[in-house]
Protein backbone atom coordinates (compact mmCIF):
# COMPACT_ATOMS: atom_id res chain seq x y z
CA UNK A 1 0.00 0.00 0.00
CA UNK A 2 1.33 3.29 -1.00
CA UNK A 3 1.35 6.37 1.64
CA UNK A 4 -1.02 8.03 0.03
CA UNK A 5 -3.56 4.83 -0.47
CA UNK A 6 -2.91 4.67 3.42
CA UNK A 7 -4.17 7.70 4.37
CA UNK A 8 -7.03 7.08 2.13
CA UNK A 9 -7.82 4.03 3.79
CA UNK A 10 -7.58 5.41 7.46
CA UNK A 11 -9.64 8.06 6.25
CA UNK A 12 -12.42 6.16 5.07
CA UNK A 13 -11.86 3.18 8.06
CA UNK A 14 -12.29 6.56 10.46
CA UNK A 15 -15.43 7.60 8.54
CA UNK A 16 -17.10 4.03 8.88
CA UNK A 17 -16.51 4.02 12.21
CA UNK A 18 -17.83 7.33 13.21
CA UNK A 19 -21.13 6.01 10.74
CA UNK A 20 -21.13 2.70 12.86
CA UNK A 21 -20.67 4.46 16.46
CA UNK A 22 -24.04 7.15 15.19
CA UNK A 23 -26.15 4.45 14.42
CA UNK A 24 -25.41 2.46 17.59
CA UNK A 25 -26.06 5.08 19.79
CA UNK A 26 -29.68 5.15 19.15
CA UNK A 27 -29.75 0.98 19.17
CA UNK A 28 -28.05 0.84 22.98
CA UNK A 29 -30.01 3.05 24.29
CA UNK A 30 -33.62 1.94 22.82
CA UNK A 31 -32.49 -1.45 24.58
CA UNK A 32 -31.96 0.62 27.92
CA UNK A 33 -29.11 -1.65 28.87
CA UNK A 34 -27.34 1.63 30.16
CA UNK A 35 -30.46 3.24 32.42
CA UNK A 36 -29.79 1.11 35.46
CA UNK A 37 -26.18 1.37 36.07
CA UNK A 38 -25.06 4.50 37.46
CA UNK A 39 -21.68 5.59 37.12
CA UNK A 40 -20.26 6.59 40.49
CA UNK A 41 -17.24 8.59 42.00
CA UNK A 42 -14.70 5.90 42.84
CA UNK A 43 -11.34 6.88 45.26
CA UNK A 44 -9.63 4.52 42.72
CA UNK A 45 -10.99 6.59 39.34
CA UNK A 46 -8.72 7.87 36.97
CA UNK A 47 -5.14 8.11 36.91
CA UNK A 48 -3.65 8.85 40.71
CA UNK A 49 -6.78 6.46 41.53
CA UNK A 50 -6.13 4.75 45.05
CA UNK A 51 -8.21 2.26 47.42
CA UNK A 52 -9.70 3.79 50.36
CA UNK A 53 -8.32 1.50 53.49
CA UNK A 54 -11.68 2.36 55.45
CA UNK A 55 -13.98 1.77 52.68
CA UNK A 56 -11.83 -1.85 52.31
CA UNK A 57 -12.27 -2.80 55.69
CA UNK A 58 -16.48 -1.45 55.66
CA UNK A 59 -16.35 -3.70 52.38
CA UNK A 60 -14.94 -6.97 54.25
CA UNK A 61 -17.33 -6.57 57.38
CA UNK A 62 -20.49 -6.36 54.75
CA UNK A 63 -18.63 -9.24 52.50
CA UNK A 64 -18.20 -11.60 55.34
CA UNK A 65 -21.67 -10.43 57.48
CA UNK A 66 -23.66 -10.67 54.06
CA UNK A 67 -22.86 -12.17 51.28
CA UNK A 68 -20.24 -14.87 52.42
CA UNK A 69 -23.21 -17.48 53.31
CA UNK A 70 -23.50 -17.76 49.54
CA UNK A 71 -20.62 -16.22 47.47
CA UNK A 72 -17.22 -17.63 47.90
CA UNK A 73 -14.04 -15.83 47.31
CA UNK A 74 -11.49 -18.19 46.58
CA UNK A 75 -8.32 -16.75 45.29
CA UNK A 76 -8.07 -14.15 47.85
CA UNK A 77 -6.11 -15.32 50.84
CA UNK A 78 -6.25 -13.76 54.26
CA UNK A 79 -2.83 -12.55 54.28
CA UNK A 80 -3.32 -9.76 51.79
CA UNK A 81 -5.70 -8.15 54.20
CA UNK A 82 -2.45 -6.88 55.75
CA UNK A 83 -1.59 -5.36 52.52
CA UNK A 84 -0.90 -1.87 52.51
CA UNK A 85 -2.44 -0.57 49.02
CA UNK A 86 -5.83 -3.31 50.48
CA UNK A 87 -7.54 -3.52 53.46
CA UNK A 88 -4.48 -2.59 55.27
CA UNK A 89 -5.12 -4.50 58.75
CA UNK A 90 -2.88 -5.84 61.21
CA UNK A 91 -1.37 -9.16 61.34
CA UNK A 92 -3.18 -9.47 64.25
CA UNK A 93 -6.39 -8.58 63.09
CA UNK A 94 -6.24 -10.71 59.60
CA UNK A 95 -5.12 -13.70 62.12
CA UNK A 96 -8.22 -13.47 63.79
CA UNK A 97 -10.68 -13.29 61.08
CA UNK A 98 -8.76 -16.20 58.96
CA UNK A 99 -9.15 -18.15 62.87
CA UNK A 100 -13.51 -17.66 62.11
CA UNK A 101 -13.10 -19.56 59.20
CA UNK A 102 -12.98 -23.95 58.93
CA UNK A 103 -10.30 -25.30 56.24
CA UNK A 104 -11.02 -29.26 55.19
CA UNK A 105 -6.72 -30.53 55.87
CA UNK A 106 -5.20 -34.15 55.16
CA UNK A 107 -3.55 -35.01 58.05
CA UNK A 108 0.44 -35.91 56.74
CA UNK A 109 0.54 -38.86 57.91
CA UNK A 110 -2.57 -40.63 58.20
CA UNK A 111 -3.89 -38.68 55.07
CA UNK A 112 -7.22 -38.38 56.98
CA UNK A 113 -9.55 -35.47 56.38
CA UNK A 114 -9.90 -33.00 58.98
CA UNK A 115 -10.88 -29.65 59.92
CA UNK A 116 -9.19 -26.68 61.38
CA UNK A 117 -8.94 -23.43 61.30
CA UNK A 118 -7.69 -21.25 58.36
CA UNK A 119 -4.03 -19.41 58.99
CA UNK A 120 -3.03 -16.91 57.05
CA UNK A 121 -1.67 -18.41 54.05
CA UNK A 122 -5.16 -19.74 53.52
CA UNK A 123 -7.70 -18.36 51.36
CA UNK A 124 -10.89 -17.69 51.89
CA UNK A 125 -13.04 -21.28 52.33
CA UNK A 126 -16.17 -21.62 49.97
CA UNK A 127 -19.48 -21.69 51.76
CA UNK A 128 -20.42 -24.51 50.20
CA UNK A 129 -18.62 -27.64 49.40
CA UNK A 130 -19.23 -27.38 45.30
CA UNK A 131 -20.79 -25.72 42.95
CA UNK A 132 -24.09 -28.29 42.07
CA UNK A 133 -24.17 -27.83 46.16
CA UNK A 134 -24.01 -24.11 46.17
CA UNK A 135 -26.83 -24.05 43.25
CA UNK A 136 -29.02 -26.35 44.80
CA UNK A 137 -29.27 -24.24 47.99
CA UNK A 138 -30.23 -21.13 45.81
CA UNK A 139 -32.81 -22.63 43.30
CA UNK A 140 -30.98 -23.74 40.78
CA UNK A 141 -28.92 -20.61 40.32
CA UNK A 142 -24.97 -20.67 41.07
CA UNK A 143 -23.78 -17.46 43.38
CA UNK A 144 -20.59 -16.75 41.75
CA UNK A 145 -17.19 -16.20 42.82
CA UNK A 146 -16.10 -12.90 43.97
CA UNK A 147 -12.56 -13.20 43.45
CA UNK A 148 -12.86 -11.82 39.64
CA UNK A 149 -16.69 -11.02 39.67
CA UNK A 150 -15.68 -6.95 39.53
CA UNK A 151 -13.61 -7.50 36.17
CA UNK A 152 -15.82 -9.92 34.65
CA UNK A 153 -18.81 -7.81 34.77
CA UNK A 154 -16.62 -4.33 33.38
CA UNK A 155 -17.12 -5.33 29.96
CA UNK A 156 -20.43 -4.83 29.90
CA UNK A 157 -21.30 -1.88 27.95
CA UNK A 158 -21.74 -2.37 24.26
CA UNK A 159 -19.89 -0.45 21.71
CA UNK A 160 -19.58 2.26 21.37
CA UNK A 161 -19.40 2.39 24.95
CA UNK A 162 -16.04 0.69 25.35
CA UNK A 163 -14.13 2.27 23.41
CA UNK A 164 -15.22 5.34 24.80
CA UNK A 165 -14.22 4.19 28.05
CA UNK A 166 -10.89 2.98 26.90
CA UNK A 167 -9.72 6.34 25.57
CA UNK A 168 -11.30 7.92 28.96
CA UNK A 169 -9.58 5.34 30.91
CA UNK A 170 -12.66 4.68 32.71
CA UNK A 171 -11.96 0.57 34.10
CA UNK A 172 -15.47 1.14 37.06
CA UNK A 173 -18.02 -0.48 34.81
CA UNK A 174 -17.26 -3.42 37.27
CA UNK A 175 -18.12 -1.97 40.71
CA UNK A 176 -20.67 0.84 39.32
CA UNK A 177 -22.74 -2.78 37.97
CA UNK A 178 -22.45 -4.23 41.62
CA UNK A 179 -23.00 -0.99 43.40
CA UNK A 180 -26.57 -0.37 41.03
CA UNK A 181 -27.92 -4.30 41.16
CA UNK A 182 -27.35 -4.06 45.23
CA UNK A 183 -29.69 -1.25 45.20
CA UNK A 184 -32.03 -2.30 41.69
CA UNK A 185 -34.52 -4.38 43.54
CA UNK A 186 -37.95 -3.31 43.05
CA UNK A 187 -41.88 -3.89 43.20
CA UNK A 188 -42.81 -6.56 40.91
CA UNK A 189 -44.33 -3.67 38.08
CA UNK A 190 -48.07 -4.02 37.46
CA UNK A 191 -49.08 -6.66 35.34
CA UNK A 192 -45.82 -8.96 35.13
CA UNK A 193 -46.26 -12.21 36.47
CA UNK A 194 -43.91 -13.05 39.51
CA UNK A 195 -41.42 -15.54 39.04
CA UNK A 196 -41.56 -18.18 41.72
CA UNK A 197 -37.99 -18.10 43.70
CA UNK A 198 -37.08 -14.76 41.34
CA UNK A 199 -36.20 -10.73 42.44
CA UNK A 200 -37.15 -8.31 40.08
CA UNK A 201 -33.85 -6.60 39.75
CA UNK A 202 -33.81 -4.75 36.00
CA UNK A 203 -30.21 -3.84 36.68
CA UNK A 204 -29.31 -7.58 36.11
CA UNK A 205 -27.33 -8.55 33.31
CA UNK A 206 -29.20 -11.50 32.68
CA UNK A 207 -32.92 -10.25 32.82
CA UNK A 208 -34.92 -8.64 35.29
CA UNK A 209 -35.13 -11.79 37.16
CA UNK A 210 -32.73 -12.73 39.65
CA UNK A 211 -32.03 -15.95 42.05
CA UNK A 212 -30.17 -13.68 44.64
CA UNK A 213 -33.05 -12.03 47.51
CA UNK A 214 -32.02 -8.82 48.07
CA UNK A 215 -28.57 -9.23 50.13
CA UNK A 216 -28.69 -5.91 51.76
CA UNK A 217 -31.10 -3.34 53.89
CA UNK A 218 -30.98 -0.10 55.87
CA UNK A 219 -29.00 -0.99 59.80
CA UNK A 220 -27.83 -4.55 58.92
CA UNK A 221 -24.34 -4.58 59.15
CA UNK A 222 -23.03 -2.38 62.31
CA UNK A 223 -20.27 0.18 61.15
CA UNK A 224 -17.38 1.35 63.90
CA UNK A 225 -16.61 4.39 62.17
CA UNK A 226 -19.46 6.52 61.98
CA UNK A 227 -20.10 5.46 58.39
CA UNK A 228 -23.96 5.64 57.66
CA UNK A 229 -25.50 2.44 57.54
CA UNK A 230 -27.02 2.68 54.43
CA UNK A 231 -28.41 0.16 51.48
CA UNK A 232 -25.98 3.16 49.87
CA UNK A 233 -23.27 3.22 51.78
CA UNK A 234 -23.35 -0.67 51.93
CA UNK A 235 -23.55 -0.72 48.14
CA UNK A 236 -20.64 1.02 47.81
CA UNK A 237 -18.64 -0.31 50.13
CA UNK A 238 -18.89 -3.80 49.18
CA UNK A 239 -18.32 -3.00 45.42
CA UNK A 240 -14.91 -1.63 46.44
CA UNK A 241 -13.84 -4.11 48.15
CA UNK A 242 -15.01 -6.68 45.27
CA UNK A 243 -12.82 -4.39 42.92
CA UNK A 244 -9.99 -4.77 45.46
CA UNK A 245 -10.40 -8.59 45.11
CA UNK A 246 -10.22 -8.75 41.94
CA UNK A 247 -7.52 -6.24 41.25
CA UNK A 248 -5.36 -5.56 44.57
CA UNK A 249 -2.11 -4.33 42.38
CA UNK A 250 -4.39 -1.74 40.68
CA UNK A 251 -2.52 1.28 42.33
CA UNK A 252 0.80 -0.46 41.93
CA UNK A 253 -0.09 -0.75 38.38
CA UNK A 254 -1.44 3.06 37.57
CA UNK A 255 1.90 4.37 39.16
CA UNK A 256 4.02 2.14 36.76
CA UNK A 257 1.68 3.38 33.99
CA UNK A 258 2.21 7.21 34.89
CA UNK A 259 5.94 6.51 34.63
CA UNK A 260 6.04 4.85 31.72
CA UNK A 261 4.35 7.47 30.21
CA UNK A 262 7.23 10.29 31.58
CA UNK A 263 9.48 7.81 30.34
CA UNK A 264 7.97 8.12 27.20
CA UNK A 265 8.20 11.46 26.76
CA UNK A 266 11.52 12.49 27.60
CA UNK A 267 12.47 9.32 25.21
CA UNK A 268 10.57 11.29 22.80
CA UNK A 269 12.60 14.53 23.68
CA UNK A 270 15.46 13.09 23.36
CA UNK A 271 14.85 11.73 20.10
CA UNK A 272 13.93 14.96 18.31
CA UNK A 273 16.87 16.69 19.18
CA UNK A 274 19.24 13.73 18.20
CA UNK A 275 16.99 14.01 14.86
CA UNK A 276 17.58 17.66 14.82
CA UNK A 277 21.64 17.51 15.98
CA UNK A 278 21.73 14.46 13.13
CA UNK A 279 20.28 16.26 10.22
CA UNK A 280 21.51 20.12 10.88
CA UNK A 281 24.26 20.16 8.60
CA UNK A 282 22.25 18.43 5.67
CA UNK A 283 20.69 19.48 3.03
CA UNK A 284 16.97 18.46 3.13
C1 LIG B 1 -28.80 -16.18 49.77
C2 LIG B 1 -27.64 -16.28 48.97
C3 LIG B 1 -26.97 -15.00 48.50
C4 LIG B 1 -26.50 -13.94 49.26
C5 LIG B 1 -26.56 -13.77 50.75
C6 LIG B 1 -25.87 -13.02 48.33
N1 LIG B 1 -25.97 -13.50 47.05
FE1 LIG B 1 -25.29 -12.59 45.37
N2 LIG B 1 -26.01 -14.11 44.23
C7 LIG B 1 -26.69 -15.20 44.70
C8 LIG B 1 -27.12 -16.03 43.59
C9 LIG B 1 -27.89 -17.33 43.69
C10 LIG B 1 -26.66 -15.38 42.43
C11 LIG B 1 -26.88 -15.82 40.97
C12 LIG B 1 -28.11 -15.09 40.49
C13 LIG B 1 -28.66 -15.57 39.18
O1 LIG B 1 -27.88 -16.08 38.37
O2 LIG B 1 -29.88 -15.40 38.97
C14 LIG B 1 -25.96 -14.18 42.86
C15 LIG B 1 -25.36 -13.28 42.00
C16 LIG B 1 -24.67 -12.16 42.41
C17 LIG B 1 -23.96 -11.25 41.53
C18 LIG B 1 -23.77 -11.45 40.03
C19 LIG B 1 -24.84 -10.85 39.20
C20 LIG B 1 -24.54 -11.15 37.75
O3 LIG B 1 -24.57 -10.20 36.94
O4 LIG B 1 -24.28 -12.30 37.41
C21 LIG B 1 -23.41 -10.26 42.30
C22 LIG B 1 -22.58 -9.08 41.83
C23 LIG B 1 -23.79 -10.55 43.67
N3 LIG B 1 -24.53 -11.69 43.69
C24 LIG B 1 -23.39 -9.76 44.73
C25 LIG B 1 -23.73 -10.05 46.05
C26 LIG B 1 -23.32 -9.23 47.16
C27 LIG B 1 -22.44 -8.00 47.08
C28 LIG B 1 -23.83 -9.81 48.28
C29 LIG B 1 -23.72 -9.33 49.70
C30 LIG B 1 -24.05 -7.98 49.97
C31 LIG B 1 -24.57 -11.00 47.85
N4 LIG B 1 -24.48 -11.11 46.50
C32 LIG B 1 -25.25 -11.84 48.71
C33 LIG B 1 -26.96 -15.51 46.04
C34 LIG B 1 -26.64 -14.70 47.09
Amino acid sequence: MTMMNCGAFLRRAALATGIAASLALPAAAAEGEQVHIHKHEWSFGGVFGQYETAQLQRGLKVYREACGICHSMQLVAFRSLTDETGPHMSEEAAKQIASEYRISDINNETGQPFERPALLTDNFPPPFPNRIAAAAANGGAYPPDFSLLAKARADHRGFPGFIVDAFANYQENGPDYIYSLLQGYEEVPHGVEPVPGKYYNPTFLAGDWISMPPPLRDGQVTYTDGTPETLEQYSEDVAAFMMWAAEPKLEQRKEMGFKVMIFLAVLALLLYLTKRKLWRNIEH
